[in-house]
């Protein structure tokens, strides 16, 4: 008799992320010699730091169990950190490491018995880990004209309905997938409603070291302390996704700490501990080092290049996107295609994603994916990899942007020939959606 099998159906609709999907199914298409522009996976492709390199040979000794909260002397590093650079006071008993701010997402959602309301769109994870744990999840409207700012009246609407008293709001500035970040304002006006109407705010501000400059880097933890969570890590800004390692700030209450201490159940019952060798060498990469700064600083300046370049270019050739702050995303909208993509039987951003892949070797995500409705003609495209494929890739930007090479030609078809060839994959697309119409 075979095992009796019964599957839990907090899995019910949920296939495997898609951004790890994406990235799978275009290394197998690479393998088999196909042409694609990968623009479906978000990863910084920069080397990592000598520093942090060395750092983590120097401590591969380190080889014991580490507190489940993670090493004290990393938890006082990144309170420093973060104090200096989100212009608040964080304390190390404030902080938990884990591996990946993705583990600590979860775990907040699993420790609080609360309605989770995501603005739309949204990080692809929160929505699907909210399912597992078998929470209400309310997506909060927008409108791709307004570039999908989010809407506090909409907002309101969902909490007034919501009959759980305890309520988590989940913000991400820069936004993946957008790359908007909220203005200190706006942040203002969202504390006051929160603190009004006693709502938890988990602030993931992963990409806040990648912001392109026109707009500072605020966090809402400084108008609401008391009901903000502040996640971050090392993935984004130092290179180092497989590194797995996240960080995430309570806040500093009675409230926070009895938090706290039941995510620290959840780390010593799952995980443990990050890896002992990665949390000793992460100890360097919050010392606020000038060499490390420098580097991100550059890393942050490619990545602006890249991205607005990418954004200008769609924005010629008449795709409608929004404009970025930061990250290395643009969230793309076709519905003023629609016409000629009903025509070509695509009526969704899922078969529009497929059709782009299959037609012109452009993986992207669907906007579907972020909780964007998905008649809504939307895709996110990544430009982190173009033309930074294999590490010498990275490293030859790099130097170029070290000679002071101008922008102009960073991002010329010579340096570039990936992104180009992709810009003209999709004006040859938009021209076939122009001609059905003819
Ligand atoms: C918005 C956002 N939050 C969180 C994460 C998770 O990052 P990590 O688990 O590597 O810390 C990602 C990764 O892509 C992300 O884009």
């Amino acid at each position: 008799m075979k095992p009796n099998l019964k599957l839990s159906n907090a899995f019910d609709d949920l296939a495997p992320s898609s951004t790890l999907h994406i990235n799978e199914t275009v290394n197998a298409m690479w393998a088999k010699g196909q042409t694609v522009y990968h623009m479906g996976f978000g990863e910084s492709r920069f080397a990592v730091h000598p520093k942090l390199q060395q750092s983590l040979t120097q401590h591969a000794d380190k080889k014991s169990y580490l507190p489940a909260r993670g090493l004290p002397e990393l938890c006082t590093a990144v309170a420093e950190y973060y104090t200096h650079k989100l212009d608040c006071t964080f304390n190390a008993s404030q902080v938990i490491v884990a591996p990946g701010s993705k583990a600590i997402i979860y775990g907040l959602q699993m420790v609080l018995d609360a309605d989770v309301f995501l603005p739309t769109p949204s990080w692809v994870s929160y929505y699907p880990q909210a399912h597992l744990l078998g929470k209400s999840c309310r997506y909060i409207p927008s409108d791709p004209a307004l570039n999908y700012r989010f809407d506090m009246n909409a907002f309101d609407t969902l909490v007034q309905a919501s009959n759980n008293a305890c309520k988590l709001l989940i913000i991400n500035s820069p936004n993946n997938p957008t790359g908007q970040m909220y203005d200190a304002d706006f942040l203002q006006e969202l504390a006051s409603y929160c603190r009004e109407h006693g709502i938890w705010v988990l602030s993931d501000e992963i990409y806040f070291q990648v912001s392109h400059g026109q707009l500072p880097h605020v966090s809402i933890a400084q108008f609401y302390p008391e009901g903000t969570f502040v996640l971050g890590g090392l993935s984004k800004h130092l290179s180092i996704g497989g590194w797995r390692l996240g960080v995430g700030l309570m806040p500093d209450t009675d409230l926070g700490k009895a938090i706290m201490q039941k995510l620290v159940v959840l780390a010593s019952e799952v995980w443990s501990g990050v890896c002992a060798p990665v949390q000793y060498a992460a100890i360097q990469a919050y010392q606020r080092d000038p060499k490390i700064e420098k580097y991100v600083a550059d890393c942050c300046a490619l990545h602006r290049i890249r991205t607005q370049f990418f954004y200008a270019q769609l924005q010629e050739i008449g795709i409608r996107c929004t404009l970025p702050a930061g990250g290395f995303y643009v969230t793309a909208n076709f519905d003023s295609f629609a016409e000629g993509l009903t025509k070509l039987g695509i009526k969704c951003s899922q078969a529009l994603a497929q059709h782009l892949l299959q037609n012109y070797g452009i993986a992207t995500l669907p906007g579907k994916d972020f909780g964007i409705p998905a008649e809504n003609y939307s895709l996110r495209l990544s430009t982190s990899y173009l033309d930074l494929e294999m590490p010498e890739d990275a490293d030859r930007l790099m130097t170029l942007y070290h000679n002071e090479t101008q922008a102009s030609v960073i991002m010329n078809n010579k340096n570039h020939p990936n992104m180009h060839a992709a810009i003209a994959a999709f004006s040859a697309f938009t021209d076939t959606l122009l001609d059905t119409l003819k």
